[in-house]
């Protein structure tokens, strides 16, 4: 077992899911092994000061990514950091927090692989990409419930963002071990329950399990499950997509398939009827769930325990 905190980095953009997964895999991991870093607390400036220079938080000007490397590699050795803290309901800074690593840490932010340091930090580097109008649903939703701002006023922040998200964000999808893209069937689209299906780009820079032995000719029994090959940002990656409505039995075999690299993930499993897998409380509220969202949380899993080299059923 690895003596050092294991490194999740959850990147995407704003409203893009990353607190909502953060907490999901947090669930799967255990909350008392699991320290939560999110980098909007890295803001350079307060939002008045960001109004008054025409800067959005998505700058990487906009952000002190040097801390945040720093602070990740304390982190990495088990060292504690004084993290500085953005309020998100004034918009300016509390004092700082010390924090000291637990054996798992999840960093979320919108730039958390804009530098080659960052970069190397992590253990698995997730990237989060719902199709566009999804995340500005979620945007609007979030922002309007919890954040105070009008919708008309969110609408006018995502188009100033646009050319920020074009340049500095969504560059980032390059460096992610795996694309995670969540997305609704077209024939369910309602605000409070959303049944989502995923689409999970795997990319050869860390090892995946091996899905080849149940999904043999690239479809699983109805189709529901799907592996094939494609380019992502120009190059070939592995790609995994989940309907759904797959059936209890199609998502067994896939856990199946993971528990027997990873036997101690068995009792995460829906399997075992574990009732947190698969079921996540977005941050307004509404509740997610589907199949597709219990094999997310763990295939990350799986990479995080794997990263831990924890051995059987030992934790
Ligand atoms: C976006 C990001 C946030 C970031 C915020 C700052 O909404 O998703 O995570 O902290 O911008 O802007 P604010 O609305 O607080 O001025």
């Amino acid at each position: 077992m690895s003596h050092r905190p294991i490194i999740l980095g959850i990147v995407g953009d704003s409203a893009a899911g990353k607190t909502t997964l953060t907490r999901g895999i947090a669930q799967v991991l255990g909350e008392n092994d699991v320290t939560v870093i999110c980098t909007d607390d890295y803001h350079r400036y307060d939002r008045k000061q960001r109004a008054e220079l025409g800067i959005s938080a998505l700058h990487p000007d906009c952000n002190y990514l040097d801390i945040i490397q720093q602070h990740l590699s304390l982190l990495r050795t088990g060292q504690p950091i004084l993290k500085p803290i953005y309020n998100h309901s004034s918009g300016t800074f509390d004092p700082p927090e010390y924090i000291k690593p637990k054996r798992f840490v999840i960093v979320e932010g919108l730039l958390g692989y804009a530098t080659r340091g960052m970069r190397d930090s992590y253990d698995v580097k997730v990237y989060l990409a719902p199709p566009e109008d999804l995340r500005h649903t979620w945007k609007i939703n979030r922002d309007t419930r919890k954040r105070g701002y009008t919708r008309e006023q969110v609408i006018k922040q995502i188009q100033q963002r646009e050319s920020d998200s074009e340049a500095f964000i969504r560059p980032q999808r390059q460096w992610a071990d795996v694309v995670v893209s969540f997305y609704p069937p077209s024939d369910n689209l309602t605000q409070d329950e959303l049944l989502l299906a995923v689409r999970l780009v795997l990319r050869p820079t860390i090892p995946h399990p091996d899905f080849s032995s149940i999904i043999g000719d690239g479809e699983h029994a109805g189709g529901a499950v799907r592996l094939g090959l494609d380019r992502d940002m120009g190059k070939p990656v592995d790609v995994m997509e989940i309907d759904a409505h797959a059936t209890a039995e199609q998502v067994r075999d896939l856990e199946r398939s993971l528990c027997q690299e990873v036997p101690y993930l068995g009792q995460f499993c829906s399997l075992e009827g574990n009732p947190g897998i698969g079921k996540l409380i977005g941050t307004t509220g509404e509740t997610l769930q589907s199949y597709p969202l219990a094999i997310t949380q763990l295939l990350i899993t799986y990479h995080m325990l794997k990263a831990a080299n924890v051995s059987a059923n030992v934790a």
